[in-house]
């Protein structure tokens, strides 16, 4: 059994890899419930809940204090990035300043440490065009939350190469996946639809706000292959130091998806198209060599990723 550290445990990501990791291992769990839900959780013995912000450092420095950890996944972070341009000094507090005290504290009291893996986001790349993304692409991050997120990057990447804290970063490009929140409309895209599709179901009315033509790409990735690739880079002593992306290597226009549910679910999708989102990126993938160069086989297209979750909501609304 070893011990796992995973910030925002209760959030989308983070409950996805507490609970697949408590199967064998114990985890500590740190959420403050902003985003994340206590039922996003098992109930397992194995899984030590904590709720707090890791803003509070006093909370983190007892934390790691107290217990020893063999991995640390840095997963807790305010995700939207309308919220860190509406309320840039707060979300830099969260998305910076915690990850800098949390490297700090593991410098000083996690000497048993073999990896602490950041989670960073493909919005570092802003709205550089070339195709696919590759993790020396230019860097042109353009709101507060893609320029915190990569000053992070650099910090967590520092503090392995000057003070030997072994590190790692990965970029998620767009996860989907069960747990993921939909209550905002900055919440990811599919989960977005997927509420429409569930009203309709319900023979409620719904239809699904288009920005743009739909002709706009994305890199979209089951969170199944991104516990998949954490896990890998958190294993593989070739990764210290390092930064990955993280997708499955193709583009998915918005017209495709809907197409590929409206497959799965036999229902179709009204749809009101509206003017492109301001800033709206058109066309984003990753190249994922370097990750693949370490063993990561994305096991999902979008569609069989789509079907997955799909049969997930289904036997949830059962
Ligand atoms: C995602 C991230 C964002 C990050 C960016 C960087 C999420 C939720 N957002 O944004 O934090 O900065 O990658 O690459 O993961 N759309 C609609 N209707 C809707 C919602 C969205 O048409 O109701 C469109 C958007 O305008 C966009 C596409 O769907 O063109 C995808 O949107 P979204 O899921 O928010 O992801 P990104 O824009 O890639």
């Amino acid at each position: 059994m070893a011990n796992y550290l995973v910030t925002g445990g209760a959030g989308f990501i983070g409950s996805n890899l507490t609970n697949f990791l408590a199967k064998e291992n114990h985890v500590v769990a740190v959420d403050d419930l902003s985003m994340g839900k206590m039922e996003n959780l098992d109930s397992s013995a194995n899984i030590e809940f904590i709720k707090g912000s890791i803003t509070d450092v006093s909370l983190m420095r007892n934390l790691l204090k107290e217990k020893e950890f063999d991995y640390i996944f840095h997963l807790a972070a305010i995700a939207s990035v309308a919220d860190s341009v509406e309320n840039p000094i707060r979300t830099h507090q969260v998305n910076f300043d915690a990850v800098f005290h949390l490297l700090e504290l593991t410098k000083k009291h996690q000497k048993m440490l073999k990896r602490f893996v950041f989670s960073s986001s493909a919005a570092v790349y802003g709205d550089e065009k070339t195709l696919p993304k590759q993790e020396e692409s230019v860097i042109r991050p353009l709101t507060p939350y893609a320029i915190d997120k990569f000053a992070a990057e650099k910090f967590v990447l520092m503090y392995n190469n000057l003070y030997e804290v072994p590190t790692s970063v990965v970029r998620f490009f767009n996860v989907y996946g069960p747990k993921q929140n939909s209550s905002s409309p900055y919440s990811g895209v599919i989960s977005i639809m997927m509420e429409c599709f569930d009203k309709l179901k319900g023979n409620l009315d719904a239809e699904f706000t288009l920005f743009g033509d739909g002709q706009q790409s994305r890199d979209f990735v089951f969170v199944e292959d991104v516990i998949q690739a954490l896990l890998l880079v958190a294993g593989n002593s070739a990764t210290l130091g390092d930064v990955y992306n993280l997708g499955i290597g193709q583009a998915t226009t918005l017209l495709e998806l809907i197409r590929i549910i409206e497959n799965h679910l036999g229902i179709k999708l009204p749809i009101i198209y509206k003017e492109a989102r301001f800033g709206d990126i058109k066309e984003s993938f990753a190249d994922i060599s370097k990750l693949q160069a370490i063993g990561y086989k994305p096991k999902n297209t979008v569609s069989e990723g789509m079907k997955k979750y799909i049969e997930y909501l289904q036997k949830e609304y059962e």
